[in-house]
């Protein structure tokens, strides 16, 4: 009674003595989202057969029908033409029908030493590694964009905030290369987890390996990897790359939003520090004057989702006794919206800041504000043997003199500050206006990660080195 439950279109009716409901189909089905991995699906298998034939597990002649039908179904699947079916559950299953139907015996022979788990495993491996390979390539573009803009700006003078409030003046250049460095950093994160993940599942089937003389290094080698997975328990049943890969992704988003809260705020009429291109900002529906920074705000916003990600793939994974269970399959629409929101994001951004206007004069008018160069005062008395203590309390006399005044350090005449500062007084020469300059201040922070316009200048060298 079994077999008539065995009809076309189902993938295991034998066992089982009813049909599977629609909404469990639904359910239960990942065809929808993971078609995504056809291709690399196809390529996977190929690499199988070449091996179970050079085994001499199937026949050469298997071998060459099992290719010829594949080239089929990757042009079917390029050209979209691949009719993907719910009632064949997932990508692997379609492929492997459609191959049937195309050549007959041969595409029964496939699935020989193998199973879905190791196949799945295989394949998400193969599709991250190519998807982080894009990204490390994204990455240098929107490096080379923020280090063009740098080196433009290498002078250029802003206020360096703490706690939001003006603390010493900085260039623009400087600040660029602080996202640099993250953007770095998260480069080899991501390298890091294409290297940790290169190994092959296939060869563990199930969970326990297979009894057929298969050899794992000849498949491991056909696709690129650098080894195989050495316990094929795990090898089903590992998704740290995929946490890995999530938590590196969330960092990436972590400093685009970062930058994006910046842009936001330097965009703010009342900062006017910059201007983004109008391709990437809107308009309102009501206020007509409005030009509105959507990009940055939505990538700030989008954030949020790949750490929902990251903790939704490891709450996926926490519970799982060994091997595989069918929770897996729920690694791959956080995986794949992590990428794609990544990719795009990224994609953008070089873009936009590549299309980025900056207003020196406000940058400067802004740094002329709020004292930024007390710290140089105090620097100054200490070079004059004052403990810098002492400086500190002396300077911060000074500057509540001038606030009640109304005015800025620079503003005050040799005599006044020597009045202002009678215990410091024999102290302060001439040369002090030279420390209270904003020039004056970035120029003598020259040492290696300083803001000086030279260091910024040799930074961006070694970075473009870096990238080449
Ligand atoms: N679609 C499944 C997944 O994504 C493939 C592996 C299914 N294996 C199984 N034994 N049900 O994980």
């Amino acid at each position: 009674m079994t077999s008539q439950l065995h009809k076309k279109g189902e993938a295991w009716s034998a066992r089982f003595n009813e049909p599977m409901s629609d909404l469990v189909k639904r359910y239960t089905s990942s065809v929808f989202f993971d078609k995504r991995l056809g291709l690399l699906d196809i390529q996977g298998s190929l690499a199988h057969a070449a091996m179970l034939a050079a085994q001499e597990i199937i026949s050469q002649d298997d071998l060459a029908a099992i290719r010829g039908g594949m080239a089929q179904i990757r042009g079917e699947i390029e050209r979209g033409e691949l009719e993907w079916k719910l009632d064949l559950e997932d990508v692997h299953l379609n492929i492997e029908a459609r191959l049937t139907a195309l050549i007959g015996d041969a595409g029964k022979r496939l699935h020989t030493g193998r199973s879905r788990n190791d196949q799945v495993a295989t394949d998400i491996r193969l599709w991250l590694r190519a998807e982080i390979d894009g990204i490390v390539l994204l990455l240098a573009t929107l490096r080379r964009a923020m280090l063009d803009l740098a080196e433009q700006h290498a002078a250029t003078i802003m206020p360096g905030f703490t706690h939001l409030q003006v603390a010493q003046p900085v260039t623009f250049g400087h600040h660029l290369l602080a996202y640099v460095e993250m953007f770095t950093r998260d480069t080899g994160r991501m390298q890091d987890c294409r290297k940790r993940m290169n190994y092959l599942p296939l060869g563990a089937a199930a969970l326990a390996g297979t009894s057929y003389p298969i050899d794992r290094h000849f498949v491991a080698k056909e696709l690129g990897f650098d080894g195989i997975c050495a316990n094929s328990l795990d090898a089903v049943s590992d998704r740290d790359f995929a946490i890995e890969f999530t938590a590196a992704a969330a960092l990436v988003m972590t400093h685009v939003s970062r930058l994006s809260e910046e842009l936001v705020l330097w965009m703010s009429p009342r900062v006017g520090f910059i201007d983004i291109a109008d391709r990437f900002c809107t308009g309102s529906s009501i206020m007509p004057q409005k030009k509105n920074p959507d990009v940055p705000e939505l990538a700030r916003g989008k954030t949020g989702r790949v750490y929902g990600h990251l903790m939704g793939l490891l709450t996926l994974m926490k519970g799982q006794p060994l091997a595989y269970n069918k929770d897996n399959q729920e690694d791959k629409e956080p995986l794949f919206d992590s990428v794609d929101t990544v990719v795009d994001t990224l994609r953008i951004f070089a873009e936009m800041v590549a299309g980025i206007s900056v207003k020196p004069d406000a940058m400067r008018a802004a740094a002329l504000q709020g004292f930024a160069t007390a710290t140089d005062l105090a620097d100054y008395l200490v070079k004059r043997g004052l403990a810098f203590r002492d400086a500190h309390e002396a300077v911060a006399h000074a500057v509540r003199i001038c606030v009640d005044r109304g005015c800025d350090l620079a503003d005050l005449s040799l005599e006044q500050m020597r009045a202002d500062l009678p215990n410091v007084a024999a102290l302060i020469g001439d040369d002090v206006f030279d420390y209270l300059t904003l020039e004056g201040s970035i120029a003598s922070r020259n040492h290696p990660g300083g803001t000086a316009p030279e260091q910024v200048r040799k930074a961006i060298a070694a970075a473009r080195a870096g990238l080449a």
